[in-house]
């Protein structure tokens, strides 16, 4: 019998020769984020002309989408799960393939309807047992390696090696490729000021001992700056960015209060830097798991005081949230913002937040709407969501009359739009939103932005002329 060092090195190989097990009409699923495995996905782009009809299947890339060039057609097609800067305008174009679904049903999906014969996956080099760790990426992509005939690795020595359901022994892989290379990272950008504003209303709907799912971003990164006086925090989420590490650290988030996984971070997948990789690299207090156990509403309820937070693009008068198109283009996708929505509302004593700028655009256009824009899908129905929050406050919106929810939505849109969503108010409902005095109020300070936006506007139209 051979020991797991002998069978390792059976399987070593060059990325050149693990691709010659890829056939053509193959579908081919890769893992995704931090965790792609850019090695072996560079031999399959240098000979594409060898391949003709394969589907590479990807949930979110951080690279170029090399399949979707030119060149490409009829030998590769990207069919990904989440639209991102490399692949929006090839999705558009009717180049890549995009599949949606709750990223919960990801697995489920991808196993038993896509049903690729090949996975191409980044793990870490294996430990002195022979198990190798799909650290940053367990998601979708360890699954995958139960199910696929082929099971071509990168092992790459500055994938972190990570606890939970993260680890798989050398004897379950067709092929290892030896390639080592920094893992693409998320930066965390410089916080704006509304985005501190929004993070500042959220964080005053976290209470001590709450458990969290923050998404990646701007407003997650700002949620966090604003959680210093809190304690006994918990962490249950698909991603996370660089912005926990700090308070993990110091001990605000230490999962103490949890129901299951007490004591530990639950977490699909890490989308930051360095500092992220290095936080989870060999840290038995972060669990990495699959995300048909992170994001299933069930498990997230599992946990009492869940909070999810997440972002959008648009919101009507009655509540929907388009969250990944802007009308007929697929800007990202649902991802896991409805099974977090879902599973915080399940959960004893939890909350689900929506959290936005007012505007988009650079001010031009508001968030909040009376109607969304024609072609635009509703991401989380109304009757699903409850706090919506920008910079101007948080309307809370389950248990309110229609009438309600569209003057709570009004009171919190940037002032230059409100005056148009309260007459659309008045067409939809044939009443006045507000009093006289509460009317007032509302335009104090519209004025005032009103002159601001015709400015703005005037600057921008003069810059595209002179251009
Ligand atoms: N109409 C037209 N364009 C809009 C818009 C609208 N209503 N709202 C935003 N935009 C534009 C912005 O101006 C920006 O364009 P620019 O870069 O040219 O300025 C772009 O769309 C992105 O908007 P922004 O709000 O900055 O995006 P973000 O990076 O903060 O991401 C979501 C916000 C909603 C796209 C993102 O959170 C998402 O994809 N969510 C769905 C998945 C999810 O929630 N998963 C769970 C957590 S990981």
């Amino acid at each position: 019998m051979m020991n797991w060092k002998e069978i390792y090195e059976s399987k070593l190989t060059t990325a050149q020769e693990a691709i010659k097990a890829i056939r053509d009409g193959d579908k081919v699923v890769t893992g995704f984020g931090c965790g792609e495995p850019f090695e072996i996905e560079r031999a399959l782009i240098e000979n594409y002309q060898s391949y003709h009809d394969v589907q590479i299947i990807n949930m979110l890339t951080l690279g170029d989408s090399p399949w979707c060039r030119p060149e490409m057609k009829g030998h590769f097609v990207l069919n990904t799960l989440f639209a991102s800067t490399s692949n929006r305008k090839a999705i558009s174009n009717g180049v890549c393939e995009f599949t949606t679904s709750h990223f919960y049903e990801i697995p489920e999906i991808i196993k038993n309807y896509i049903c690729p014969r090949v996975s191409i996956v980044m793990v870490s080099p294996p430990d002195e047992h022979g198990y190798v760790s799909f650290g940053t990426t367990v998601d979708y992509t360890k699954g995958t390696t139960d199910y696929c005939e082929i099971v071509i690795a990168q092992v790459n020595k500055y994938m972190p090696r990570t606890f939970g359901n993260s680890i798989k022994h050398v004897r379950e892989f067709t092929y290892f490729v030896e390639h080592d290379e920094k893992l693409p990272e998320v930066k965390s950008v410089e916080i704006s000021d509304t985005e501190m504003k929004i993070g500042k209303y959220c964080a005053s709907l976290i209470n001590d001992g709450d458990c969290l799912q923050l998404g990646i971003g701007g407003i997650p990164n700002a949620v966090c700056a604003q959680l210093w006086d809190k304690k006994d925090l918990g962490l249950h989420s698909e991603l996370v960015g660089d912005g926990v590490v700090d308070l993990l650290e110091a001990g605000i988030i230490n999962n103490k209060k949890k129901q299951t996984n007490n004591g530990r971070t639950v977490l699909g997948a890490a989308f930051g830097s360095e500092k992220l990789n290095n936080y989870i690299n060999n840290n038995p207090s972060v669990e990495m798991h699959p995300i048909d156990y992170v994001n299933n509403p069930s498990e997230i309820a599992k946990n009492d005081n869940m909070v999810s937070i997440n972002s959008c693009l648009q919101v009507d008068l009655l509540g929907q949230v388009v969250s990944d198109t802007v009308g007929l283009n697929q800007f990202s996708a649902v991802g896991g913002q409805v099974d977090f929505v879902r599973g915080a509302t399940m959960s004893k004593g939890g909350r689900s937040i929506i959290a936005m700028p007012s505007t988009a655009k650079n001010g031009l256009i508001s968030r909040i709407v009376p109607l969304i824009t024609e072609g635009s899908a509703v991401t989380t129905p109304r009757n699903d969501v409850n706090y919506v929050v920008t910079e101007y406050g948080i309307a809370q919106l389950k248990g309110k009359t229609l009438k309600e929810r569209a003057k709570a939505l009004i009171l919190i849109t940037h002032p230059k739009f409100r005056p148009h969503l309260i007459l659309e108010y008045q067409k939809r409902f044939n009443e006045e939103p507000f009093t006289k005095e509460e009317l007032k109020e509302q335009f104090k300070d519209v004025k005032e932005h009103i002159i601001d936006a015709a400015d703005q506007l005037i600057d921008e139209i003069k810059d595209k002329i002179s251009k």
